[in-house]
């Protein structure tokens, strides 16, 4: 028997005490890993992650009324019990069962139903909370999927992807739509260069000396909390309208840097290049950009800001935009190296990319944290090839390339300079320091 059958079974028995009936089916949605390329996709950008086998598992029956009852195995994560044809999702407010609702609320404004039914289900989770490993967006796709399931509806993995990227921002974070794609499209042993509008997928073939070894800085950083997430997202918009206006663009329609490239057909370097020519170094004021723009405050508000931004007095757009375009064209270098396009094929490479992709999020687009830079500084020094922060940062995990016979002294190191030196790391370590492969995407699985 597989670990992964004793785990379902192990659900179906806890399911059964808990409710007194058998479950009917489960829906797993899995985490992912972001090896290259943050921060981008919700400016348009590509970027190139993978599915780890750490995933959020619902166990469910079917209702017969409109009932949803959502409870969790791990007890911190209260009960929650609604009706489904009355969702109220609060923005900034990360209830765990708040994601959940955000998919089903996604899934059933697309399809459209009336009478919906409603379910049951246990929730169980691998993927470490806070951590960049997209827990949150992985318990999004996954009540995405069992709503469609339970409803008896039929989408596209892409369909799925598209209506959860969505559908997430209800919890008031303006995210891009990696997470959701690469739950629903990751394919086992690939990782995936996703693009965007239209979002399609393409299999990343990563040299076979190469390993992945994840590491949590055990700083929790939970990116609805806060504003700092929006407030990038605002920075890259303000960037672009400034922009499009300086180069006498209807600057009111073009939200993203891609989609601005596009309009000016120029290559990302002459982006970098216009980056330096319109703006300065400084940060911008609010009063400056109203005057840039030639809007009121008020206007801005409608036109570039967001519910959590509104606040905000001052807005970085130089360093925000240069990693934005930069990191962009480190992605693609590292998917031409990956397909042997680039002449100097070596892992060293692309581990100098991630290098320079870490640093470019710590200074530029200053996502990063002292904890998260010290284990990104630990990781190289241990032999990684690469290392650099994934997911949103401001605390998570950093994702390091090694050559795979290099892994078990690589361990061993960060082990011993990171985690054993802290009583409350090293209690975690089992959860916290581990290899990943590219895992298989979001399933169904009746019973
Ligand atoms: C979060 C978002 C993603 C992406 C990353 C940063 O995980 O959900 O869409 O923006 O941060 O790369």
């Amino acid at each position: 028997m597989t670990d992964s059958t004793t785990m379902y079974e192990n659900l179906r028995s806890q399911f059964t005490a808990k409710f007194n009936k058998e479950p009917e089916y489960f829906v797993r949605a899995p985490g992912r890993v972001n090896l290259i390329g943050e921060h981008i996709d919700y400016c348009g950008y590509s970027v190139l992650p993978m599915a780890i086998e750490q995933d959020v598992v619902f166990t469910v029956t079917n209702n017969a009324t409109s009932k949803i009852l959502l409870t969790n195995t791990n007890s911190q994560y209260k009960d929650f019990e609604c009706d489904i044809n009355n969702l109220n999702i609060p923005k900034d407010d990360p209830q765990w069962y708040n994601y959940a609702l955000c998919g089903i609320k996604g899934i059933l404004e697309h399809i459209k139903k009336d009478n919906s039914t409603g379910f049951t289900c246990l929730v169980d989770g691998t993927i470490p909370p806070s951590a960049g490993l997209s827990s949150s967006s992985a318990l999004v796709c996954c009540a995405a999927l069992t709503t469609m399931y339970a409803n008896k509806a039929s989408l596209t993995k892409k369909d799925l992807a598209d209506i959860c990227a969505h559908c997430e921002h209800y919890i008031g974070t303006e995210g891009g739509g990696m997470d959701q794609a690469i739950s629903f499209m990751a394919k086992q042993g690939t990782a995936k260069l996703i693009e965007f509008n239209p979002l399609r997928s393409t299999d990343v073939e990563i040299p076979c000396e190469a390993v992945f070894v994840i590491s949590n800085s055990c700083v929790q950083a939970n990116k609805a909390a806060t504003s700092s997430f929006n407030i990038r997202v605002v920075e890259c918009r303000l960037a672009t309208q400034i922009m499009a206006k300086s180069k006498g663009l209807e600057w009111r329609e073009v939200k993203k840097l891609a989609d601005l490239q596009l309009k000016l057909k120029l290559s990302l370097e002459q982006m970098l290049d216009l980056v330096q020519q319109t703006f300065h170094k400084e940060p911008y004021t609010k009063t400056e950009i109203c005057e840039l723009l030639g809007v009121t405050n008020e206007e801005l508000a409608t036109t570039s800001l967001s519910q959590n931004t509104l606040d905000v007095e001052v807005f970085k757009l130089y360093d925000r935009a240069s990693h934005v375009y930069s990191e962009a064209n480190r992605v693609l270098q590292f998917k031409m190296l990956c397909d042997g396009l680039l002449q100097d094929k070596t892992i060293s490479k692309l581990g100098e990319l991630m290098n320079t992709s870490h640093n470019s999020c710590r200074d530029l687009y200053e996502c990063s944290h002292p904890e998260l830079d010290n284990l990104v500084e630990i990781c190289r020094k241990s032999g990684a090839v690469g290392s650099r922060l994934t997911g949103a940062g401001w605390g998570g995990c950093a994702v390091s390339m090694v050559k795979a016979g290099d892994a078990v002294s690589f361990l061993a190191k960060v082990r011993d300079q990171y985690y054993k030196p802290h009583e409350d790391r090293a209690q975690k370590i089992l959860t916290s320091l581990f290899a990943s492969e590219p895992g298989p995407g979001a399933a169904i699985y009746t019973l």
